[in-house]
């Protein structure tokens, strides 16, 4: 089966997100995540698609964004290029989260569903190899649909859903000392969940 994003352009892939309820300026995801960050820190958001977060996180945090789709990757360059930015090739890279290496993270952050695209059997090991990038009181936050709410599938995904009910007592034994819940709505009234693993 091909590659489902190859069907979704870089102007879709905003329209996806105004769809499900995180496109707005600024975006309510963005604004539930920053309350979990510090000024300055070091953080790596894993899919970083069209910049739709990355633009603004770069402006207080030494951001690193990745992708495994170039097309995505080209139109966050070239906002960027608009912008004067000249070292973009320092902090975007493409590449899988599956291949890249990196250390001392203060967050690694999974935005907007992107768990859910790595195979379930596979989810355990990506939280282990995020685990394994963090700095010493780094953390790792996913935000996807809170349970029992809508999930939007564009055609040809096949989504593994993450809820934290289901996860809670695995945390412990993958190596987390703390995990908590929490949940917000957006402007289009989807209740969505932040999960805070440290
Ligand atoms: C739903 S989009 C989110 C894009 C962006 N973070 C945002 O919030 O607007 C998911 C992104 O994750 C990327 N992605 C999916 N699996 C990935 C992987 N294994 N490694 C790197 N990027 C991945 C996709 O290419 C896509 O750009």
């Amino acid at each position: 089966m091909g590659d489902p994003y190859d069907a979704i352009s870089p102007s879709e892939l905003q329209k996806e997100a105004k769809k499900v309820g995180l496109g707005e300026s600024p975006p309510t995801d963005l604004i539930q995540i920053k309350k979990l960050l510090t000024n300055g820190e070091k953080i790596l958001e894993v899919g970083c698609g069209t910049g739709r977060l990355g633009k603004l996180l770069m402006k207080d945090y030494d951001y690193v964004g990745i992708d495994k789709h170039k097309q995505y990757l080209e139109y966050f360059r070239e906002i960027l290029r608009k912008k004067g930015e000249k070292n973009q090739n320092k902090f975007l890279h493409h590449i899988s989260f599956e291949n890249f290496q990196g250390k001392g993270f203060d967050t690694i952050l999974f935005p907007w569903s992107v768990i859910t695209e790595f195979e379930q059997k596979n989810q355990e090991f990506i939280l282990k190899k995020a685990k394994n990038m963090l700095s010493e009181k780094g953390k790792i936050i996913l935000d996807n649909p809170a349970k029992g709410t809508i999930y939007n599938t564009p055609k040809g995904f096949i989504l593994a859903k993450f809820y934290y009910d289901d996860w809670k007592s695995k945390f412990q034994k993958i190596g987390f000392k703390e995990h908590k819940k929490l949940t917000y709505t957006t402007h289009n009234g989807r209740v969505r969940e932040i999960v805070v693993l440290s």
